[in-house]
């Protein structure tokens, strides 16, 4: 176990209503301008946005209308974000939506405080913001944990990079599953399987030595599994999606990293691809997942074994150590193909094979990964990725 300091600023609010409790308690904390921050429109639609402007207005609060965050969402919508906030004197960001629409309003919270360009700051200088408009997520697709942590991962256009960038938490998480069951299934399924994801990245970090938070990972890999196949067999399961939405938080809060160095190879390598194609995040990860741990399992035989029989219920006997590894690997792809999700990057329906070499050629490398892969690796994975 590395040495660890734990402590968490966000308070959630889970459940029905959790924005009839949460919003009336914490807006009274804040000043009197609430910039409303959302996406293209999934909100008006399924009545959440004239909820939430209902609360805000009832606590006599006055809206900031900020609209049209994408998916992905970019540096330049941060910086429209920011003079907004800036323009308007805003006192206080709600994020409601999924992790873009997160993601956005943790810079935006950033960059409205200071002159300095944040990409800048942290990219160029090193350096890292420490003050910020104080913010609010409510959640409406659930999987990134987006919610729980202060990482954004926002794609700067102009530099071709879709990166980590350090920025607000969250004061107060609102998570009601009702909120998110107007997701159509290829985003429910691609957000838990980013949950999925966060989990593997982390239990596959170092030092290999199991710890509690690897046993309480395994716990959270099942639970997300198992809550996966319910909502393929009935999307409006409204308890598995309530399941599914806490273990999303559960892969973002810090908890399972406890003691560790994560390993997130995969999600590097993703963040790349999006940044050249705009691709689905949980849809690119599915595909490269199984091909990065087959490059990767003989480095740490021993816990690609256990993740084996401890995730997927893999009998060890007869099998030695390797044996039970490679079928953990199988277990996942088998289950990638189960829910129905992409296997390859052209079953995503990319056709540029030209954008492989710029991914391996720019994403990071991480620390944590067993195996320090070399670019022209990474170029391979992505090849059998095709
Ligand atoms: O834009 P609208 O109209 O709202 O539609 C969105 C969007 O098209 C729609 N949606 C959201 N809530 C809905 C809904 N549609 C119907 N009903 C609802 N209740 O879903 C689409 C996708 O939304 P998005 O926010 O992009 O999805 P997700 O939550 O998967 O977020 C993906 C982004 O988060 C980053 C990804 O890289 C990607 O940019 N990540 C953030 C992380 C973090 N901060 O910790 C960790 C992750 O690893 C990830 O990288
Ligand atoms: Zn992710």
């Amino acid at each position: 176990m590395k040495d660890f300091v734990y402590s968490y600023p966000t308070k959630v609010y889970f459940g029905e209503k959790a924005a009839a409790k949460a919003l009336p308690a914490e807006l009274a904390k804040t000043g009197k301008k609430v910039m409303l921050a959302y996406g293209g429109g999934s909100v008006k639609r399924s009545g959440v946005y004239d909820e939430i402007c209902g609360y805000l207005k009832e606590a006599g609060k006055e809206i900031v209308d900020f609209p049209g965050i994408m998916p992905n969402p970019t540096y330049k919508k941060v910086q429209e974000g920011a003079a907004l906030a800036r323009e308007q004197g805003v006192d206080f960001i709600l994020a409601v939506g999924g992790g873009s629409v997160i993601d956005c309003c943790k810079i935006i919270a950033a960059q409205a405080v200071t002159d300095q360009d944040i990409w800048e700051m942290e990219f160029k200088n090193h350096v890292f913001p420490t003050s910020y408009l104080p913010m609010g997520a409510v959640v409406t697709a659930s999987g990134t944990g987006a919610e729980m942590n202060n990482g954004a991962v926002i794609t700067n256009e102009e530099t071709e990079e879709k990166t980590g960038v350090l920025g607000a938490y969250a004061a107060f998480a609102v998570l009601d599953p009702a909120y998110t069951m107007s997701l159509p299934e290829k985003q429910v399924i691609s957000g838990a399987f980013d949950t999925l994801s966060h989990c593997m990245e982390t239990y596959f970090g170092s030092p290999r030595d199991i710890n509690l938070s690897d046993e309480i990972g395994e716990a959270v890999m099942r639970w997300t599994i198992r809550n996966i196949r319910l909502v393929k067999q009935d999307l409006q399961d409204k308890n598995a999606r309530s399941e599914l939405m806490w273990a999303s938080a559960m892969g973002e809060n810090g908890i399972l990293k406890i003691g560790k160095v994560t390993d997130f190879q995969a999600h590097q390598i993703e963040h790349q691809l999006g940044a050249f194609t705009n691709c689905n995040h949980g849809q690119g990860l599915a595909v490269i997942h199984p091909v990065l741990y087959r490059h990767l399992y003989k480095e740490n035989v021993g816990q690609f074994a256990r993740f084996a029989r401890e995730v997927w219920g893999i009998p060890a006997e007869g099998k030695t150590e390797e044996e039970q590894a490679e079928a953990g690997i199988r277990a996942l792809a088998d289950f990638i193909r189960e829910i129905g999700m992409p296997t390859s990057f052209t079953e995503m329906g990319l056709t540029d094979k030209s954008v492989l070499k710029k991914v391996a050629d720019t994403c990071n490398i991480t620390a944590g990964c067993c195996k320090k892969l070399s670019r022209d690796e990474i170029l391979q994975i992505l090849e059998e990725c095709w």
